[in-house]
């Protein structure tokens, strides 16, 4: 006889059949009622041991935690709170659980307390809930793009370039620390190294990928993407995953476009296939929600959120006109920003996205043609000379979702940025190759997978929706 999963005896439960599952016992009541756990379902399954005939010693075993393997029948249940259970036959304990010392205790545990024990957390109904709406969001990207005919790219995770020109980046070396090869200058010599440049952990790989879509002409990555940027923020992880479409031939219309798509079907991938760990979320929000000022409630429970998000158009909007609309708000005029909106060309804080998003919009924001100067080199420069073709989507209760742009396809233009800015034109010499030879108009953008999560799930910190959050200061696990 197989094991079966609870998922599938809940789905479809043969009443008489005899069955075997494994899990972990969540709690055992009155020496008789095992509530078990397999993590395939948010449910338990409520098995019932006969206690007169089984040995005390035995029967302390079955502790919250341990791991056990149970036989036989199902058979409907008596008692309220589930329609079946298993008589159990037999039970063997897998692994026992010291009760004194096991964390995950049948109460609520706080948040703070459980990423303590990351490596257990996986065993409360929130955590497997979370998770498993991740590994669906993540089922629903690729069949995205499968379906609409993206290629899957793989893009190097060790790389010498800094895409975003941000500097943010995790330095990948063999040298000994304690004393490196130093050139006569002084430097360090990373002709010496492993790879005989100096080389990092990938903060985009979009470079790569647009040489790909010049070539198979709609592809994406999905990959691990690393940022050494000290934000110690519920939205911000030094080690990320980001999915980056990259497509010929699209501009800037056609990416946001795509981009709203995308961002549509996921979620509503979610909310037809994990309707049971949504409402749990939901209901568990909507608790949390109790305990807070009225003012700090958020308007939407989480279903209604997402649906709202699915249903409606994102709204549309040029910095310029974002500018106009934050300059002559009220919090503007009473400085109620901590930025202050007083001139065109300012990098817009995650206020001012909130702000637009939350209160003034009521609705995600794609902001577009942005300033030439707050934005990364490879943008497409605009006719006025002065802003880019990037996007931004915004996102209420996160602020920036996506980031993309419709690349610079003019090598001129392209190398004349460069220069400005003092981007190394013969190390990325292969990426102007690509203007040099058969270039065009091409797009594309960047999902913070891990946001998309925050968001599908309602959760508050981007810490509890990744296995192992890696922050500053922390790489336990
Ligand atoms: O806006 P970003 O920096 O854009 C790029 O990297 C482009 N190369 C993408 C492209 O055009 N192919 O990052 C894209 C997205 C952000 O909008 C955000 O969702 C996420 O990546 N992101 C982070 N997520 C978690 N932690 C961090 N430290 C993040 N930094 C960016
Ligand atoms: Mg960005």
């Amino acid at each position: 006889m197989k094991t079966a999963t609870i998922k599938s005896l809940l789905e479809d439960p043969q009443i008489g059949n005899q069955v075997i599952v494994m899990g972990w016992v969540r709690t055992f009541r009155s020496n008789r009622f095992i509530a078990i756990n397999d993590g395939s379902t948010l449910q338990n399954l409520q098995c019932v041991i006969d206690f007169e005939n089984t040995e005390e010693a035995l029967l302390k075993e079955i502790n919250t935690g341990a791991c056990l393997k149970l036989t036989g029948k199902l058979e409907e249940s008596q008692g309220r709170g589930q329609k079946v259970e298993v008589k159990v036959a037999d039970f063997e304990v897998l692994g026992i659980s010291d009760a004194n010392e096991y964390p995950i205790q049948p109460k609520k545990h706080s948040l703070e307390f459980l990423r303590e024990k990351a490596h257990l957390r996986i065993r409360t109904n929130t955590f497997s809930a979370i998770m498993r709406i991740r590994s669906k969001l993540a089922f629903a990207v690729h069949q995205y793009f499968n379906e609409e005919g993206f290629f899957y790219m793989h893009t190097p995770i060790i790389t010498g370039s800094d895409a975003e020109g941000a500097g943010e980046m995790f330095r990948v070396s063999t040298l000994d620390s304690k004393s490196p090869p130093l050139s006569k200058s002084g430097d360090i010599d990373y002709k010496k190294d492993f790879f005989g440049k100096e080389t990092n952990l990938t903060v985009s790989g979009q470079l790569e990928g647009e040489t790909y879509a010049m070539g198979l002409g709609k592809i994406y990555t999905f990959g691990p993407t690393f940022r050494a940027e000290n934000s110690n923020t519920s939205r911000h992880l030094a080690e990320f995953w980001m999915i980056e479409p990259e497509m010929a031939f699209y501009d800037l219309e056609d990416n946001m476009d795509l981009a709203e798509d995308f961002i549509k079907y996921t979620l509503r991938y979610v909310l037809e296939h994990c309707k049971e760990d949504l409402e749990f979320l939901e209901n568990r929000l909507l608790d949390e929600e109790k305990t807070k000022p009225q003012n700090e409630r958020s308007p939407m429970p989480l279903i209604e959120k997402l649906r709202f998000v699915v249903d409606n158009e994102f709204k549309r909007v040029s910095y310029t006109e974002a500018i106009d609309v934050l300059r002559n708000s009220k919090a503007n005029k009473k400085k109620r920003f901590q930025y202050t909106v007083d001139q065109w060309g300012i990098d817009l804080q995650s206020e001012h996205e909130r702000y637009l998003v939350e209160k003034h919009f009521n609705a995600p924001v794609i902001l577009y043609n942005y300033p030439a100067n707050i934005k990364a080199f490879y943008m497409r420069l605009n006719e006025d000379e002065k802003t880019v073709r990037a996007m931004d989507v915004l996102f209420p209760g996160i602020g920036e979702i996506v980031g993309g742009s419709q690349r610079e396809e003019r090598l001129d233009v392209l190398k004349k940025k460069m220069e400005v800015l003092g981007i190394d034109q013969e190390e990325l010499y292969w990426y102007l190759d690509l203007r040099k030879f058969g270039s065009a108009v091409h797009s594309g953008f960047g999902l913070g997978f891990e946001r998309l999560v925050l968001f599908a799930t309602g959760m508050g910190n981007i810490r509890d929706v990744i296995p192992y959050p890696r922050t500053p200061q922390n790489a336990e696990f």
